[in-house]
This record gives structure tokens, sequence and C-alpha cells, in this order.
């Protein structure tokens, strides 16, 4: 079976991300030092992008992109805008209304290291800054294709998607009701809260890359069902290392969703069958790459490591 693990150095999948993770931690660091006229809201904007993190989003746009023979150069400002915006969606969901969780990537979260209004307001910044940069005139692309990036990114992020699967996955908890208890969930309201609040940014990472590779409409199709199977089999891993993991492998604390009665497949099937859940997603996405043979080598590296995600 497909046991790529995402920290292995030596593997040249894992090497592309690193790389290219780093070139979008640098060029989002030049983007965030540039002074605002508060220096504490700077400060922990910088410190809630900074502070780590994996950038899988961000790679997985410009990995697509190369794939559909973009400019690597024209996919980095979607590319860092895309990461922004995960980054703003970390903070709130860390914040003491949402998750309350005091470590993220191995460091305090960002309300813990400033406060809860300071997180709120860098949250913000963040999210309001993948739109400026989108939007930016000398970021030189025709409006046409800007116009359609910055309205998937608005649709993936917003109340038709993560943002939506946020207030679902808070409502799974039973904490707006009156006896607060454990709302029982089926597999399918599982599955849609897990696309919209993960899925949706996985998604539109693909379908950005698609606007800027002017995607056939069938490769466009592939690769989109793969970008679902990627965000649930992403969302799965991360429930697993949740239920399964430490707080020194995570980098954040683990027990919380059967501790909040968060709404997982985890939490309705138990561990082993979301493994084999886990596995059959893969297989799926793997599937929806076959059109691009070799070409696609990364992103069936990227899915797949998903089996040994532990952080
Ligand atoms: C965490 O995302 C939030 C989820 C959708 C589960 P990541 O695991 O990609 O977080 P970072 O950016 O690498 O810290
Ligand atoms: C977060 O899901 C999804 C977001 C939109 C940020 P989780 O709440 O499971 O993510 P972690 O476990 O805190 O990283
Ligand atoms: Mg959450
Ligand atoms: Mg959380
Ligand atoms: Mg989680």
């Amino acid at each position: 079976m497909k046991k790529s693990s995402m920290p292995d150095k030596r593997n040249p999948h894992a090497m592309l991300l690193t790389d290219q993770a780093a070139l979008v931690t640098s060029v989002l660091d030049d983007i965030l030092r540039t002074q605002t006229h508060s220096q504490r809201l700077s400060q922990a904007m910088h410190y809630g992008v900074m502070s780590g993190g994996k950038r899988i989003r961000p790679v997985l746009l410009l990995e697509t992109a190369r794939l559909l023979g973009v400019d690597p150069d024209m996919a980095l400002i979607p590319a860092c805008a895309l990461e922004a915006l995960h980054c703003y969606s970390l903070i709130h969901d860390d914040l003491p209304a949402m998750d309350d969780d005091d470590m993220r990537r191995g460091q305090p979260t960002v309300h813990k290291a400033f406060d809860e209004a300071s997180a709120v307001l860098a949250g913000d910044g963040l999210l309001t800054l993948a739109f400026d940069i989108l939007s930016d005139n000398n970021w030189a692309l025709n409006a046409e294709i800007s116009v359609k990036i910055i309205n998937i990114l608005a649709r993936a992020s917003g109340r038709s998607g993560m943002i939506a699967g946020q207030m679902l996955d808070l409502d799974a908890e039973g904490r707006f009701e009156a006896i607060q208890k454990p709302k029982a969930l089926s597999e399918q309201h599982i599955r849609t809260l897990q696309d919209l609040k993960t899925g949706r940014l996985f998604v539109a990472a693909i379908d950005m890359a698609c606007v800027l590779g002017r995607a056939a409409p069938d490769l466009r199709k592939n690769l989109l069902s793969y970008g679902v199977s990627l965000g649930r089999a992403f969302q799965l891993a991360d429930d697993l290392i949740d239920a399964t993991s430490n707080k020194d492998e995570a980098g954040k604390a683990t027990g919380k969703d059967a501790q909040a009665g968060k709404a997982t497949l985890v939490s309705l099937y138990g561990i082993e069958q979301a493994q084999f859940r886990l596995d059959a997603l893969i297989d799926e996405a793997t599937r929806m790459l076959h059109p691009f043979k070799s070409q696609a080598d990364w992103h069936i590296w990227l899915v797949q490591s998903m089996a040994g995600r532990r952080s």
C-alpha cells in the first residue's frame, strides 16, 4: 500500500513540497513585512502566517498550475492569497469562542501570543489581504482571469464554503441548543460539513490553477474530483491525528474532537474503519489522475502521503 510519509526529506516529492513551501513563505514574509498603521497588527498577522505550516494548499495550486503548463510566476500570488486566507481560518478556528486551542504549529496560538482582540483583527487582516493582493494592479494578469480567481476564492471561503462548514462543525457539537449535547450526524452530513470547512479550499487551489491554465473541461473535471477526495482524505487524516497522535507530534492539542463532541468519521465509525475509508479516498483520488500519467506523480504522492500523515 501507499505509505509515503510527508516528512521523508529524501523523497523528491517531499523535497518539492518543502522547496515550494519555502518559496511561498518567503513571498508572504515580504508582503507581511510592509508596515501597517499598527505595529501590533502587523506583528500578529506575521506571527499567524510565519509560525510554521505545511503550505499544502498553495503548493497544490503551484503544482497544479505547473501540470497545466502555467508559468510558475503567474501562480505565486494566488498561492500566497490562498495561504493567507487559510492562516486566517486557523487563527479564528483556535479562538476561545470556536475550538479554544492554545497551541498551533507547535507554538502558542495567536490569541495566546497576543490577545483575543488582536487575533480577531489579525485574522480579518489576513482575509482581506488575500483579496487585496489578488486584485492588486502590480500582479499583471488580464482582468477576466483575475476576477474569476477572486470569485473562486470568495465562494470557497465564504458563506457557501469554509465559513458555512465551520458553522456546521460548531453546530454539531450541540452548543447552540438549549440542552447542549453532540448531535448524531449521518455520514452524509459529516461529509458535507467537511467538504465545506476543509475541502473547498483544496478544490479552490485546483480551480484557480485551472483558470490560470485554461484547462480543458474534462481535465478540470478530473482535477476537481481529485481535489474533493484529497480534501476528504486530508480532514480524515486530521481527525485520525486528533484521535491517535500527541501534542508534540501534531504541534497542536489532540484528543479534543471527542471532548468537544465534534462530528467526525472517526467518532462515527471508530479508528480502524476510518483508516479503511482513508485508503478508499486515496484510491479514488489517485484514479482521477490517470489521464495525466506520470505528470501527476507529485499529486499522487501528496494524496498517498495522507495515509502516513502525523502532523
Ligand atoms: C489544518 O490545516 C486545518 C484543517 C483543515 C484540518 P493544515 O494541517 O494544513 O495546517 P498547517 O497550515 O499545515 O498548519
Ligand atoms: C479546521 O478544522 C478547519 C478550518 C477551516 C480551519 P479543525 O478544527 O479540525 O482543524 P484543527 O484540528 O484545529 O487544525
Ligand atoms: Mg475547528
Ligand atoms: Mg480546530
Ligand atoms: Mg482537527
